[in-house]
């Protein structure tokens, strides 16, 4: 038994009155409380458009499909990821080219990106976009990306899953910005053990009005704008399909839970940055771990609490490590191995680990520690011990 899970949702009780009047009213699918999440969410992380999906993956999909990536095409993605990050690049039978992180956030190493890219033209490959992923919810090399998309013509599709949310700046002298403010389309997941969660869902989020059009229409089936108005006062029995879409609309039950996680995401978010701080606190002194740090001109959502082991001064191995912690209760987690020593990525394009050298010495050292709003002090206390 688990005393202290990896993950634990902090739901109050404005979600679950929330959830039980939408019950009680009877619109259960998308409608008025999925548009009013999506209008609060484009004020709060400062978008202009923000469409509400089931998943992020549905997110990261409706995002390259709006761009109009096509077979053949290639994504530059980082390795360092959640599978859905470049699984979705497969989908449309493009090619997801994996690039390497860096050792201090673990984020996409831009001068890695621009090699394989450069490779990729060699081949003659069509590179379109860029995927970067704010790994544990911190923003990486944000102007190096933009940097490197303007000069080679790229779309930028932030996977922002971890973000919500988290801020940056080029320098000290220049102004804070908000998560999303550097990519052409940002996306969002609410999934369980997210900062803010609806159980399961997403966002797509863009300041281009053709991209959210396509996104909204591709979200349910193809169909003209606004469907779910249809069943309403103010909506007809007619629409055309112009597409043939997906199903990846968000139910006005989530969305009654994602309004109140929302107007508590500051609050959520400190409680997981108090933790985070006194689990550097409790640890530094540990000369057998490195500890995440927060890079200059960034804060950090703190989704993930990510510890290395240095393995040279340990006589034990991460993996037994997980399970001593696991005997004493307390749950973790792995983020990630990365894609490319993955049978599918290694067996359909020929990875090696080597490939993506600093990814893979990584892998073996790292272990998500709990981090989560309700964790408590003493509970931080007792996994340092
Ligand atoms: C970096 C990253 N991208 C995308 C996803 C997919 O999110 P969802 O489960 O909402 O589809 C995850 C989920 O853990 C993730 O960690």
């Amino acid at each position: 038994m688990l005393t202290i899970p990896f993950y634990k949702p902090s739901i109050g009780e404005d979600e679950i009155a929330e959830v039980v009047d939408t019950l009680r009213k009877g619109w259960l699918t998308t409608g008025p409380k999925t548009k009013q999440f999506e209008r609060e969410f484009s004020q709060y992380l400062k978008h202009t458009h923000s469409v509400a999906v089931n998943s992020a993956t549905a997110a990261l999909h409706l995002s390259l499909e709006a761009i109009g990536l096509k077979a053949g095409d290639a994504v530059l993605v980082p390795t360092m990821t959640f599978t859905a990050t470049a699984e979705v690049v497969r989908y449309f039978n493009a090619h997801p080219i994996l690039v390497d992180c860096r050792p201090e956030d673990f984020n996409l190493d831009v001068a890695d990106a621009e090699r394989k890219l450069q490779a990729a033209k060699k081949r003659g490959e069509n590179v379109v976009a860029i995927m970067p992923v704010h790994y544990g919810g911190q923003i990486g090399d944000a102007a190096g990306v933009t940097e490197l998309a303007r000069k080679h013509n790229l779309i930028i599709i932030e996977d922002a899953a971890h973000c919500c949310p988290a801020f940056y700046r080029d320098n000290e002298a220049s102004p804070w910005q908000t998560v999303g403010t550097s990519g052409h389309i940002s996306c969002y997941s609410f999934y369980a053990n997210k900062t803010i969660t609806t159980g399961e869902g997403g966002m797509a989020c863009t300041e281009r009005e053709d991209f959210a059009d396509r996104m909204r229409i591709m979200s349910l089936h193809g169909i003209s704008r606004d469907a779910w108005k249809r069943f309403t006062a103010e909506g007809s029995w007619y629409y055309e399909v112009i597409a043939p879409g997906f199903k990846y609309n968000l139910t006005d039950i989530a969305a009654s839970l994602g309004i109140h996680q929302l107007r508590r995401a500051d609050e959520l978010h400190q409680k997981r940055t108090r933790l985070a701080e006194l689990y550097n606190e409790l640890l530094k002194d540990v000369a057998e771990l490195v500890l995440p740090r927060v890079q200059p001109n960034r804060i950090h959502s703190w989704h993930l609490y990510v510890i290395r082991l240095k393995l040279d001064k340990l006589t034990t191995n991460r993996a037994d490590f997980i399970v001593k912690l696991k005997e004493a209760g307390i749950g973790t987690s792995v983020h990630w191995m990365p894609l490319h020593m993955h049978p599918y990525y290694r067996e359909k394009f020929g990875y090696q680990p080597a490939d993506l050298p600093c990814a893979a010495s990584i892998y073996p050292e790292i272990i998500s520690l709990p981090l989560w709003p309700d964790l408590s002090e003493s509970d931080v206390r007792h996994i340092c011990g």
